[in-house]
């Protein structure tokens, strides 16, 4: 099938790029140079041309404080929120299937067990409310959509412009750099692989699921930032010293959901988190 691929720069993009084509699919990779998901006309007149048989959207504002700043809110909203809704209107123009990446911030995370797909979102940050007005956007279009949120993902790094870092490769440099860590030991969530989301992806269209809210979330127990890099450190073996400090210690300008573990009910169960982190971290 010909794949139009949005983002595809970016860290997930990447991905969904390689294992598509390693899957004998036509991928069409565009990023922001190639197609600017904010512009509209531009949207519906490159997939016209294209006639793409799916649409995959990995492009996203996600610099989640600056999203705070009513300098940023504007670009985030248009990126976030109307950019899928433009992908999705050029999609049910051709009847064709939309995937669409969301977050676990769009919930207010006082869940203390997760939340599973048709858990009412409430974002308690600017870049939560960006993201949940993207879903509800790509709903109101209807069509053939599948909107798959995602939690604190890790894999190679973006080579686009604004790229960054993951948390899983920040851990390792900064445990080489610093004689001690202090690490947030706060905000539960379900880190995944990149790798892994991107083959879940595959399969979802492949399995024809019913359009609607997917979670994509490799298995285990939710866990804090600080929880996480203990698993990081174990495999990749650093004795670095580390200590779990609150929210407190490193002040920043948007609330994070405390307790945002996603839950998938849905699709056939991802492998382990400890199994897709061993892999990733050979890589490093
Ligand atoms: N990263 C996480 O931990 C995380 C957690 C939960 C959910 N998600 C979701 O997962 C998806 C993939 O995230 P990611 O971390 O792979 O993102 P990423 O690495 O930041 O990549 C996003 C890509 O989109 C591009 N882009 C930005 N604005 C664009 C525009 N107007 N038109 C076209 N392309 C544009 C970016 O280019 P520039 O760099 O040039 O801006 C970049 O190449 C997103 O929907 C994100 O919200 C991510």
């Amino acid at each position: 099938m010909k794949i139009l691929v949005t983002g595809a720069k970016g860290s997930l993009g990447q991905d969904i790029v390689d294992i598509f084509r390693a899957a004998g699919h036509e991928v069409i990779q565009t990023d922001r140079e190639e197609l600017d998901i904010t512009n509209r006309e531009q949207v519906l007149e490159k997939v016209g041309a294209l006639m793409p048989e799916v649409i995959i959207n990995t492009a996203a504002y996600n610099f989640v404080d600056n999203v705070e700043d009513p300098e940023f809110f504007p670009i985030a909203y248009q990126v976030n929120a109307e950019g899928p809704r433009n992908l999705a209107l050029a999609a049910k123009t051709l009847g064709i299937p939309f995937v669409h990446y969301s977050t676990d911030y769009v919930f207010s995370g006082d869940k203390l067990d997760g939340y599973e797909e048709d858990d009412q979102p409430r974002p308690i940050s600017k870049y939560g409310e960006t993201k949940w007005h993207g879903e509800t956007l790509v709903e109101r279009v209807g069509g053939k959509y599948y909107i798959c949120r995602l939690s604190k993902i890790f894999g190679r790094p973006a080579i686009s412009e604004n790229g960054k870092e993951s948390f899983v490769s920040l851990m390792i440099r900064l445990a080489k750099e610093k004689p001690e860590l202090k690490i947030v030991n706060e905000e539960v969530g379900s880190p995944s692989y990149t790798l892994d989301i991107a083959r879940a992806t595959l399969q979802l269209l492949a399995d024809k699921h019913a359009p609607g809210i997917y979670h994509i979330v490799n298995e285990g127990r939710g866990v804090t930032w600080f929880d996480f890099a203990e698993e990081i450190f174990a495999l990749a073996q650093i004795t670095t010293p580390r200590f779990p400090v609150t929210s407190a210690e490193f002040p920043k300008p948007a609330m994070r959901p405390k307790f945002a573990a996603l839950k998938n009910t849905k699709l056939p169960r991802l492998r382990s988190r400890q199994e897709a982190l061993a892999e990733y971290i050979k890589t490093l």
